[in-house]
Formats: C-alpha cells, sequence, structure tokens
C-alpha cells in the first residue's frame, strides 16, 4: 500500500479549496492500493470531506489535543476531529513542535487519544540541519519514535521529514532518505513488534512532481506528506498517479 497525504498547513481560503475539489476530481482515478489523504485548514475539513469522500479522499486534522473535553481555548479533541470527518490526524509536524512547543510527551498522550477515537494517526519525526551536522540524526529519530511505546495495535503511520528538507526546496538525497528510513523500520520492529514491519513511512520535506518517483523508488518510502506542492491540484493529482504506477 501506498499513501499520499496533502499537508495544506495554514493555506487556502474556502473558493480554493472549493476550486481545489472541482479540478482534483477531474484528474484523480482512485487506486486499491494507493490512500489518499488532504490535511486542510480545520475550517476547511468540512468542504474537503464533503466535496472528495465519494472520491475515496479522506481527510486529516492537522493536529488534535489529548483532552477529551473542556476548557482548552483553541483546541479541538479527538473525538471532534473524528466528527468532522477525519479518519486520521497528523502529530508532531516539525512545525508544530517548534513553533508551539509540542513535546514528546504531550505526543504520547495524543496517539493514545487518537487512537482511542480511532482515528490514524501520522507522526511526523525528523532532525534538524544542526542535529544532522552533530551526528544526532538516529538519536533523534529514535526518542521521537519512542512515543509510540504502549500505542495500541490501530493502525499507525510515520513520515519521516527532515526539517531542513521541509518548505525549502532542498530534499533529502536517496542515500539519505533510505538510511533513515531503514533505521526507522527497526525502530518500529523494536517498538511495536509485528506491526512495526508494515507500517507505512511515509518521506516529507519538498516532495514535488519532479522528485517523487525517485523518491518512492527507496526501499522503505510508502509515499509522501507533501507541503507547498499539494496546494495545486494538478500537480497532487500528478504525484497520486505517480504513486498508483
Ligand atoms: P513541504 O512541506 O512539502 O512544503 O516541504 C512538507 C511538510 O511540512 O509536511
Amino acid at each position: 500500500m501506498r499513501c499520499v497525504v496533502a499537508n495544506w498547513k495554514m493555506n487556502l481560503l474556502y473558493a480554493d479549496a472549493s476550486n481545489f475539489c472541482t479540478e482534483f476530481a477531474k484528474h484523480y482515478t482512485p487506486a486499491e492500493d494507493v490512500r489518499v489523504a488532504i490535511a486542510p485548514p480545520t475550517v476547511l475539513l468540512w468542504t474537503i470531506h464533503s466535496q472528495l469522500r465519494e472520491r475515496g479522499i479522506t481527510t486529516f486534522a492537522q493536529n488534535g489535543h489529548f483532552e477529551p473535553k473542556g476548557a482548552f481555548t483553541g483546541e479541538l479533541s479527538m473525538a471532534q476531529i473524528r466528527d468532522a470527518g477525519c479518519s486520521g490526524v497528523i502529530l508532531g509536524h516539525s512545525e508544530r513542535r517548534q513553533m508551539f512547543g509540542e513535546t514528546n510527551e504531550a505526543l504520547v498522550k495524543k496517539v493514545h487519544a487518537a487512537q482511542e477515537r480511532k482515528l490514524l494517526p501520522l507522526l511526523c519525526i525528523g532532525e534538524t540541519m544542526a542535529e544532522r551536522e552533530r551526528e544526532q540524526t538516529f538519536s533523534v529519530l529514535q526518542t521521537q519514535l519512542s512515543v509510540l511505546k504502549g500505542a495500541s495495535r490501530g493502525p499507525i503511520w510515520v513520515a519521516y521529514e527532515p526539517v531542513w528538507a521541509i518548505g525549502t526546496g532542498r530534499t533529502a538525497d536517496t542515500y539519505q532518505i533510505g538510511e533513515a528510513h531503514a533505521f526507522i523500520r527497526e525502530e518500529l520492529r523494536v517498538i511495536l513488534g509485528e506491526q512495526g514491519g508494515s507500517v507505512p513511512i511515509l518521506y516529507g520535506g519538498s516532495v514535488a512532481p519532479q522528485n517523487f518517483e525517485q523518491i518512492l523508488s527507496v526501499p522503505e518510502v510508502a509515499g509522501g506528506l507533501v507541503g507547498g506542492a499539494s496546494l495545486d491540484p494538478m500537480a497532487f493529482a500528478q504525484m497520486v498517479k505517480i504513486a498508483q504506477s
């Protein structure tokens, strides 16, 4: 199975999202073994869900809180995310870690809360350039993956996103991707046992139609988490096609 996930971050308005759905639908043919999800800003979740669910496209939230309800102004519970039609939630994106103080401790609870509500957690991990230069890539990945210890046996996806490749137009090279994904696979096996062998590991960081085929050819790469290039319906449809071929 391959997975292609669009992460729209804080981009697009209602009219853009609606236009995206119309354009994307024209160029998209579902294929059984390729899962396609879009993670729009929260206010656009219903737009995407209502317009694309019949085409088999699922929606993911970009974040969620671990508490089931209460006085947490500005947050969304996993139950609310599920209620808005989502089947998954992106957790631990580096922008949330770096700009909003998301910690591995909070992520342990978020993974648990998502799974309890039958939402698929897409856990993002990745090193900064400074960490790579200090040769800490593997230890950073190991710590970030450790939040999955104690996760239940429900489905989980992981995205390897080197922070220095996000939004920079600079992808990791195939050697770097292969090495990281092989390491992540081994760690997942240690943490999750047999299930760890089949968790899809996506790559993210400046994925685009021009480089996606090459990235997908790397062993243990099951798909892409796409930011900037996913805002264009034609480019996103092209990447889905690449994953299907
Ligand atoms: P990018 O973002 O494709 O714009 O680099 C990827 C991501 O942050 O998930």
